[in-house]
C-alpha cells in the first residue's frame, strides 16, 4: 500500500483498520486502540471536515491540504487535524500482528546501505523515539536516495519537507500511556521487535 493511498477527499472518512482492534496485544492492547484509534484518530478527522467545511481546502486531497497549510499561522488547525489524521492511518499501516523481524531484501540493502545494519536502524529509531522532546513521531524516511531517521514535534510530517516517510511510530502519551504508563522506550522497543511492519516501509520505496 503506497503512501498515495492515504490520499482522501471530503468528506475525509477514518480509514478502517487493516487488523482486528486485539491483533497488537499485548504490545498495543485493545483498550489503547479503541482510545487511540476509537477516539483520537477519529476526532481528528471529524475536526479536519468541519475546519475544511466551505474553504478552499474543502475539496482538495488530505496530502495537498497538509502541504497547502503547513507554516501558516492562520491555517493551524486545520494543518494540525489534516497531518494527525494522515500522521496515524500512517502509523497503523505501519504496524502488525507479529511484525518485526527482517525487513523484504529490497528495503534491507537500502536499510545496510544508510544504517550499516538492521539493528543500527533500530536504534537510531528508538532515539528519536525517546528523545522527541513532548508529543510526536519518529519516521524512517527516503530522502535523496538515501534512508534516514527524523523526529517531529506536535503533528508535524516529513512530507512537509518533502521527504518520503516509510514507517512511523507514534510518541504521543496518547500512543502508549495505558499500556507503559511513562515507560515511553519499553513501548518503542516493543513495537519495533514485534509489530513493525517492514513489508509496508518496502511499498513505501516505490
Ligand atoms: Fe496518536
Amino acid at each position: 500500500m503506497s503512501n498515495n493511498k492515504i490520499e482522501s477527499a471530503s468528506p475525509h472518512v477514518l480509514p478502517s483498520l487493516p487488523y482486528a482492534d486485539n491483533a497488537l496485544a499485548p504490545v498495543i492492547s485493545a483498550n489503547t486502540i479503541s482510545f487511540h484509534y476509537g477516539k483520537h484518530h477519529k476526532t481528528y478527522v471529524d475536526n479536519l471536515n468541519k475546519l475544511i467545511a466551505g474553504t478552499e481546502f474543502a475539496d482538495l486531497p488530505l496530502e495537498k491540504i497538509i502541504t497547502g497549510t503547513a507554516g501558516k499561522a492562520d491555517k493551524t488547525a486545520i494543518f494540525n487535524n489534516a497531518a494527525q489524521t494522515w500522521n496515524h492511518t500512517f502509523y497503523w499501516r505501519g504496524l502488525k500482528p507479529k511484525g518485526g523481524g527482517e525487513p523484504p531484501a529490497v528495503l534491507k540493502k537500502k536499510i545496510e546501505a544508510s544504517f550499516g545494519n538492521l539493528d543500527a536502524c533500530k536504534k537510531e529509531l528508538a532515539n528519536a523515539a525517546t528523545t522527541q522532546f513532548g508529543s510526536g513521531w519518529a519516521w524512517l524516511v527516503l530522502d535523496g536516495g538515501k534512508l534516514k531517521v527524523v523526529k517531529t514535534g506536535n503533528a508535524d510530517s516529513p512530507l512537509i519537507q518533502g521527504a518520503k516517510p516509510l514507517l512511523t511510530i507514534d510518541v504521543w502519551e496518547h500512543a502508549y500511556y495505558l499500556d507503559y504508563q511513562n515507560r515511553r522506550a519499553d513501548y518503542v522497543s516493543a513495537v519495533l521487535d514485534k509489530l513493525i511492519n517492514w513489508d509496508f516501509a518496502a511499498e513505501n520505496l516505490g
